[in-house]
């Protein structure tokens, strides 16, 4: 499959768990810590996913080069923002201010990836390296047991 199309579905479960936090309650302790647990575990192989597989080729494309040593630095920000919200309790009074701003960084790279990166993507890289990125992601995945 695609690897644009596997990594879409993986922003759409990331989308999901961050809209289920913004909803919980400083009283849902427990949920907010498994709904946490999923969303590290999903933002972390997405990350190394595309750090590995996805972005290595794109950044020697004067196309995309640009746009994915942005992503390097997005992902970074995610990764401390994430690593900081997870060390506070949950029913901290700064919670939900910290994870919306997680949601926000999270959100904006995204939309960066899908409506200014994908585009050069398909530019630069032809039908069969996508498909076959993909099927590295999926193996990556099945590795991985999600
Ligand atoms: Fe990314
Ligand atoms: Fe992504």
């Amino acid at each position: 499959m695609n690897i644009l199309t596997l990594l879409k579905k993986d922003h759409e479960v990331v989308q999901h768990l961050l809209a289920e936090l913004h909803e919980s309650s400083n009283k849902a302790i427990k949920t907010r810590r498994k709904l946490l647990e999923t969303l590290k575990q999903e933002l972390t192989l997405h990350e190394e996913i595309e750090e590995t597989i996805f972005y290595p080729p794109l950044k020697h494309h004067s196309k995309t080069k640009d746009l994915i040593l942005e992503s390097y630095e997005e992902h970074h920000v995610v990764d401390l923002i994430l690593a900081e919200l997870d060390d506070l309790e949950t029913n901290d009074e700064r919670w939900k201010a910290k994870l919306s701003v997680l949601k926000e960084n999270i959100t904006h790279h995204i939309r960066e990836e899908e409506k200014e990166l994908f585009p050069k993507v398909k530019e630069v890289l032809n039908h069969d390296d996508l498909e076959k990125m993909g099927h590295e992601m999926q193996q990556k995945k099945a590795s991985h047991g999600s």
